[in-house]
């Protein structure tokens, strides 16, 4: 099947209880190991590109990989997705070079301006097919070399999710309740430790969601910065030379539940990474002699495709639903 947009999937997540995996895709490899687990696991799913991304591999080269991917996987519903669209310009280049979904995120504006520009990306949007996500309140965390400390961070308003749908006609909305981008979502000091010494971030508002979702009935939530930075993976880069103290992440149990709520998309970034570069590091550290890119890179690809299997089996609830 061709690329499809977001909607048809995003009703039946709603419907069911389940979050469709939305990745970050920067190379074929990354693109490869995605797609190999969701065609094997029958799961729809959402390829994101941010704007670093298209910086890095070039909007044409990250689109002919998607398309590949569709050829080679047809049995599943694909979307092609801009992540964080930081102006009207990037989404409408992105709306006409053939992606299906678009993010404009406006987040950091005031309220007026933000509903102002998202409504003008959902005008064009809609009128070419394309669907819209958009973001109320501000994530912690580093994406696109912005970084957002936790003080200038702010949970979404529940009291105005009504009137900024209304106004913009978003199709999906990403709120803020205490994800955060990239590898260090908390410190030590917000963290407790549990009786195995582990540090255990603090939950997730769960009650700013329900709010949202009690003033939003039937409309999917996106939850960003939504890794749970993999502490085998985590160990596996610092048993080989690198040096991540203190990554933290989201538990999965909890994106688990977000999913049988309300929330239809979860972005997955950090997690992939962290899965190629801990298996690349261990692999050069097994083998000092090889220079090879294939040989390095096949067991990176390897490794994605499995953690993004566990990602749809077990914290997204997607396998099985293409
Ligand atoms: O939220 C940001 C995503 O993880 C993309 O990261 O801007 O470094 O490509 P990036
Ligand atoms: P992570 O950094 O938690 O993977 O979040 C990715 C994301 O939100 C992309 O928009
Ligand atoms: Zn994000």
């Amino acid at each position: 099947m061709p690329l499809v947009t977001t909607t048809e999937m995003f009703k039946k997540a709603y419907d069911g209880g389940y979050a469709i995996g939305a990745f970050n895709v920067n190379n074929m490899e990354i693109v490869q190991g995605i797609t190999e687990a969701c065609r094997e696991e029958k799961a729809p799913v959402i390829l994101q590109v941010s704007k670093g991304a298209r910086a890095y591999a070039n909007h044409t080269y990250l689109v002919k990989l998607v398309e590949a991917a569709v050829i080679e996987c047809p049995e599943i519903p694909i979307a092609l997705h801009l992540d964080h669209g930081p102006d009207f310009e990037t989404c409408k280049s992105c709306i006409d070079g053939g992606f299906t979904s678009v993010m404009i995120d406006a987040s950091s504006k005031p309220f007026a301006e933000n509903i102002e520009i998202t409504r003008k990306v959902v005008e064009y949007a809609h009128d070419h097919g394309v669907v819209v996500e958009a973001e109320l309140g501000t994530l912690a965390g580093v994406e696109d070399e912005v970084k957002v400390s936790a003080e200038d961070s702010s949970y979404t308003h529940p009291e105005e999710v009504e009137e900024f749908v209304t106004k913009t006609g978003c199709d999906s909305l990403a709120i803020a309740i205490g994800t955060s981008h990239g590898a260090y979502k908390f410190t030590p000091a917000q963290c407790t430790r549990n009786e195995k010494g582990i540090l255990v971030p603090p939950p997730l508002r769960f009650d700013v969601l329900e709010e949202v979702s009690k003033r939003l009935p039937g409309f999917p939530i996106v939850l960003h910065g939504s890794s749970s930075v993999p502490q085998e993976y985590v160990a596996m880069i610092n048993a080989n030379g690198g040096k991540m103290p203190d990554a933290i992440g989201i538990p999965e149990e909890q994106l688990r539940q977000a999913a049988r709520l309300s929330v239809c998309k979860i972005n997955i970034d950090s997690d992939l990474r962290l899965a190629m570069t801990g298996t690349i590091r261990a692999y050069f550290n097994e083998h000092p002699d090889h220079f090879d890119p294939r040989q390095y890179l096949k067991p990176a690809r390897a490794n994605i495709k499995e953690l993004v299997r566990h990602k749809l089996i077990d914290v997204l609830g997607c396998a099985g639903k293409a």
